[in-house]
């Protein structure tokens, strides 16, 4: 009745920005992501008889808010129902990258849960019965658990699942990962989707991302990183400005965002071939080539505000270990 699951986060290419389902996560669009190698969740689930309610327990200075373990219980309700049991479970997680450098995510999270509470019941799911699972915790998270290079299809609940199109040794991309604030977010991006049609760019923005999809696969199978690099800067902006015109805005750039913006196009007019992606928050995401990760780890010695790095490569999806957290 115990298992433990390790699982990476990711960072999207394509955006996932709006939903058709809040409670299902029903995305308003297909999206695609690559696993990130050194931002990985590791949980142990302990479901028994002799509990007699949950516990949740995250493993690091502050643990989790009130919310946080109220969404992890609702996601082993989900798993539960599943396999037909209340058993009660004891839970404990924890995360290569602390919470407060703001580089948390729930996507690795509720991937590590829901792989663990599954395995921990009995349920032998396929791949795409778990992304479906994971899914309905985060939206992001069902990216999480297929290898590598990922997409998520758009659909209905039983079709809206996410599957593998190309292993992490496929292409040797770096995402290095410029952190630059912890300052708690003001608007969570759960409560960002659901607002999302108050933004008159919203439909626009939909439009478009089908062709950048296209672009997107073509690119990853060209292997062709200017192609890559400009459909995710490109859709990282559009995002940025749905958010920026929803109301309320959400604003998550800091100055310290905007210069690492700036200084990555002056970057690639000297030569470096570096695009960026930012999610909801302040931290920026430097996408390159292996090949050009130490000019890009070097040249960001030279902006201020930067406070911690933290170096990515393409990871595995979520599996199962037998190193339990107790
Ligand atoms: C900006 O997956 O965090 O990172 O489904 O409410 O948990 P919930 O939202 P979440 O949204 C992620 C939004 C994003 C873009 C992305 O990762 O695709």
């Amino acid at each position: 009745m115990k298992a433990t699951a390790v699982a990476p986060a990711n960072i999207a290419f394509i955006k996932y920005w709006g939903r058709t389902d809040a409670a299902l996560r029903l995305p308003a669009n297909a999206s695609i992501s690559m696993n990130l190698s050194a931002s990985i969740t590791t949980t142990t689930v302990e479901f028994s008889d002799a509990l007699s309610q949950d516990t949740i327990e995250l493993l690091e200075p502050g643990g989790f808010s009130e919310k946080e373990i109220r969404r992890v219980v609702r996601q082993l309700d989900v798993v539960r129902n599943k396999a037909r049991t209340r058993v009660f479970a004891r839970v404990a997680t924890k995360n290569t990258f602390p919470k407060s450098t703001g580089a948390a995510s729930s996507a690795s999270g509720f991937a590590a849960l829901t792989v663990a509470a599954a395995s921990a019941l009995g349920l032998s799911l396929s791949e795409k019965e778990l992304t479906i699972l994971a899914r309905v915790g985060s939206g992001s998270a069902c990216r999480s658990i297929p290898d590598g290079f990922v997409k998520w299809e758009g659909g209905d609940s039983a079709s809206s699942f996410a599957h593998s199109l190309y292993p992490a040794s496929y292409w040797d991309i770096r995402d290095v990962l410029a952190i630059v604030g912890s300052t708690g977010k003001d608007v969570s991006s759960t409560a960002g989707h659901d607002s999302v049609r108050t933004s008159p760019y919203f439909l626009r923005r939909l439009d478009a991302v089908a062709g950048r999809i296209t672009r997107i696969e073509q690119a990853l199978k060209d292997k062709n990183f200017q192609m890559l690099g400009t459909v995710i800067e490109e859709d990282c902006l559009d995002m940025h400005h749905v958010m920026q015109t929803q109301v309320p805005p959400l604003l998550y750039w800091s100055d310290a965002t905007r210069m690492l913006m700036d200084a990555v196009r002056n970057w690639r007019t000297n030569g470096i071939p570096v695009y960026f992606t930012i999610d909801a928050g302040p931290n920026v995401h430097l996408i390159c080539e292996g090949k050009d990760e130490d000019r890009v780890l070097d040249a960001i010695k030279a902006v201020s505000g930067v406070e911690n790095v933290i170096l990515n490569k393409p990871a595995g999806g979520a599996r199962i270990s037998t190193k339990h957290l107790f």
